[in-house]
């Protein structure tokens, strides 16, 4: 009897952070799909493949997730500096960075010889 309340708070305290658990996982998770609507906004110089249109643009196809997620961290936080991505990666949320993120890094890539240098 003594334990009986304590005993009830417990399986309350577990059902609630069961619950609010998943819905943390559930926002948490990244959706490439999402991504891919957001990543028109960089096609023009990462091209809508994630290959980008120039040399001087670095390429985003294949790109691993949590490599994509530090740099526009670094970008937005500008601890990375490029005025250009600083300016582009300020007004992405955490979630939207997940994203996209996501979609880059599920873009397929064939790894073959590297062309010949153009300088
Ligand atoms: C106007 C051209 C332009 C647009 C638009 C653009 N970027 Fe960039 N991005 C660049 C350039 C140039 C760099 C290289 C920056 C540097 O380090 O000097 C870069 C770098 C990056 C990097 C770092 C890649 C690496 O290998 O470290 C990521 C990630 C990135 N951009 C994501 C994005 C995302 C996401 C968007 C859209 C929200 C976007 N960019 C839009 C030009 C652009």
């Amino acid at each position: 009897m003594r334990f009986r309340l304590p005993v009830r708070q417990s399986i309350l305290a577990a059902i609630i952070a069961l619950v609010l658990g998943q819905a943390a996982a559930f926002a948490a998770s990244p959706d490439p799909k999402i991504g891919a609507h957001i990543s028109a906004q960089c096609a023009a110089c990462h091209g809508s493949n994630g290959m980008s249109v120039d040399t001087s643009i670095p390429n985003l196809a294949g790109q691993h997730y949590v490599y994509l997620v530090t740099q526009l961290k670094a970008f937005k936080d500008r601890s990375r500096i490029s005025p250009l991505m600083n300016e582009l990666a300020r007004p992405l949320t955490q979630e939207q960075i997940e994203d996209i993120a996501a979609y880059y890094d599920s873009l397929p890539i064939e790894v073959g010889k590297p062309s010949k240098s153009k300088l």
